[in-house]
């Protein structure tokens, strides 16, 4: 993980860089830190903490400077601590270094240069890297352009770094391997560098995604070259950024995550807008067209993600197998990677990631196109690297997910996966016109049930109050709901910090059953649809062992309100379409206990938005 930034340019770098650390911190916040150059020195700023900590420890801005680098780290390599932090010098303390990724060698690395005399500060993978790099352009007596690019020769595993040197305040270098890099073009050869476009759109729309293996070279007069490792010069392919500064802000909520509960009723319409056609009855994806095909052959469908994508592929798994009858197969992509899983040329695969940067399910997909497979990329991110990698795609167009705990990442994935199975299953003849067009008209009233299932928002916070304490806490789902049930369990865990455990509702009496009594919290699923009956049975189990039982139904039901301590109302849609709507109060739930906590809803301990390690 860990987020870069770097300016080069006319202007002051420090408050572009602090700006642009702000906008990357969802990548980790174990520390931050910053280097700037100026008159042949360079000032460096690093502390463990957020970057409001380091805009503490810097105190009044006096850190002149038009060039710098700035980071803001997860710790992989050594506690978070102030030496840990980023930026790191080289031995001579010429160079400065930022870098998100792993250097799997540094070890031997390390040994090798400490052999050579070298000595070293820190415990980070990166310092070894400033390190080789200084050693490799005084023997070779080479530009640090070239040396940057001899030295990543020798390096095994992941990075996306920038290096300033001392000597030289008229460049930057940056390079990338298996973690993100943009560069983003301003006027008058100014350049800016960063792990995605968020500290770059405020000043140019012009940018370069760089590619794997690619060294750049960022110069004030003589403008961008790039040469991949192996020296093959490469003609840089500058896109215009689709992105929105608005997107980035909060826009009048405390909390990033509540602003993106609140923007699912949009979210959800722009992720189906201009993809289904009442009129027609018709739905279309244009990265399902192009490979029609594919589909309409496709033997099985393996989803792989982490996380809340991997739940939203296990809705996946549903909606394919009850619309389009392909059978599914839903992985972990950190397990699939590692296996030795068959796989067909007549399979396809689908990939889910928000930010289409994490590790586990990129590696996934690349073993997956070794063994031939069509892959089917269903990103958040424009233009981020899972996008470029897969076969064909459908983004989400959720916007921008800040806040670290996925909301309306999960509710647009599960939208896009509908979308998908539908219009494979009108390929394929597997599905009426009649249900399609039920179907349909359902998608089209999506956005209005959601927004009825966050007026429940006082009802959830006067729940929250009552559980907050709760040490455990169990989700209960059946058929669509069971993801939602374990999504929402995910929700609690991951920013409340109370242990909370998802199951399909049946599963309960084969061990659960066994944690209930009055003091745990069972958070059930209990929509009109298919498993209703089946799953108001289960809920009489938790009853007869006093659990508290706190329902979400569908509006105006009567039954489960004799049963349950509490009940949250929810719009009736269709079965297929529930998880969308149901998961809407246990995000809430999350949000409100996690507050009265005293969590950081936004940025939870140990954690990040994207996880570009393994
Ligand atoms: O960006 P991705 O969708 O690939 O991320 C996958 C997981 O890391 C992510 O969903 C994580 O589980 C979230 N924090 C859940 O809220």
């Amino acid at each position: 993980m860990c987020g870069i930034v770097a300016y080069l340019g006319r202007e002051d770098a420090y408050p572009v860089l602090i700006k642009g650390l702000k906008r990357l911190e969802y990548r980790g916040y174990d520390s931050a830190g910053v280097a700037l150059l100026n008159d042949g020195e360079i000032s460096l700023h690093k502390c463990k903490g957020k970057v409001s900590d380091l805009e503490s420890h810097v105190g009044v801005p006096n850190v002149a400077g038009s060039v710098g680098i700035g980071h803001t780290r997860w710790a992989t390599h050594g506690p978070p601590n102030d030496v840990n932090a980023h930026p790191h010098l080289s031995g001579k303390g010429d160079l400065a270094i930022i870098h998100n990724g792993i250097i799997e060698n540094y070890n031997t690395l390390k040994e090798e240069l400490i052999n050579r005399g070298h000595h070293f500060e820190s415990e980070t993978d990166t310092e070894v890297l400033a390190h080789l790099i200084e050693e490799v352009r005084s023997n070779t007596d080479t530009s640090l352009f070239e040396a940057v690019r001899i030295s990543l020769n020798e390096v095994v595993g992941a990075y996306a770094i920038v290096v300033m040197d001392k000597n030289n305040p008229d460049q930057l270098i940056a390079a990338k391997k298996s973690s993100p890099l943009v560069i983003g073009i301003g006027e008058d050869g100014t350049y800016y560098v960063g792990s995605d476009a968020t500290p770059i759109v405020e000043y140019t729309k012009n940018v370069v995604y760089m590619e794997d293996e690619e060294v750049a070279l960022l110069d004030r007069t003589k403008g961008l070259k790039i040469v991949t490792i192996q020296n093959r010069e490469k003609t840089p392919y500058i896109q215009e950024l689709e992105l929105h500064l608005e997107a980035l802000e909060k826009g009048g909520y405390d909390y990033f995550m509540l602003k993106e509960i609140y923007e699912q009723p949009r979210s959800i319409r722009d992720c189906f807008r201009g993809r289904i056609s009442l009129q027609k009855g018709m739905v279309r994806l244009s990265g399902i067209e192009v490979h029609e095909e594919k589909w309409i052959n496709a033997k099985r469908i393996i989803i792989v993600g982490c996380g809340t994508s991997w739940h939203a592929g296990l809705v996946g798994e549903y909606l394919f197998e009850d619309l389009a009858r392909i059978p599914v197969e839903v992985e972990y992509a950190s397990e699939f990677r590692y296996r030795n899983p068959v796989i067909n040329s007549d399979d396809i695969v689908i990939a889910i990631s928000q930010s289409g940067e994490t590790a586990d399910t990129l590696a996934a997909i690349q073993l997956a196109k070794s063994k031939g497979a069509h892959i089917f990329g269903v990103c958040n991110v424009v233009g981020s690297t899972i996008s470029r990698e897969t076969d064909s795609g459908c983004y989400t167009h959720a916007g921008p997910e800040i806040g670290v705990a996925s909301t309306k990442a999960f509710t647009a994935q599960v939208t896009v996966l509908t979308l998908m199975a539908l219009a494979v299953a009108q390929k394929r003849n597997a599905i009426s016109a009649e249900r399609l067009h039920r179907l349909i008209v359902e998608i089209s009233s999506l956005p209005d049930k959601v927004q009825t299932a966050l007026e429940s928002n006082k009802m959830v916070e006067h729940i929250s109050g009552i559980y907050k304490d709760a040490r455990n806490a169990l989700y209960l789902g059946r058929g669509y709901t069971f993801p939602v049930a374990l999504e929402g369990a995910l929700k609690l865990k991951e920013i409340s910090y109370i242990h909370a455990e998802g199951y399909p509702a049946a599963e309960m009496k084969h061990g659960p059953i066994a944690l209930i009594d009055e003091e745990m919290p069972v958070f059930v699923i209990a929509t009109h649809g298919q498993s209703y009956e089946k799953v108001v049975s289960n809920i009489q189990e938790v009853k007869a062992r006093k659990g508290k039982i706190i329902a979400i139904v569908t509006a105006g039901e009567q039954h489960v309100l004799t049963l349950a301590d509490h009940i949250i109302e929810i719009p009736k849609t269709d079965d297929a379409l529930v998880p969308i709507v149901s998961v809407i109060p246990l995000q809430l739930l999350s949000y409100h206990i996690a507050l009265m906590r005293g969590c950081n809803v936004d940025q939870p301990r140990n954690l990040a938005k994207s996880v570009t390690v393994e």
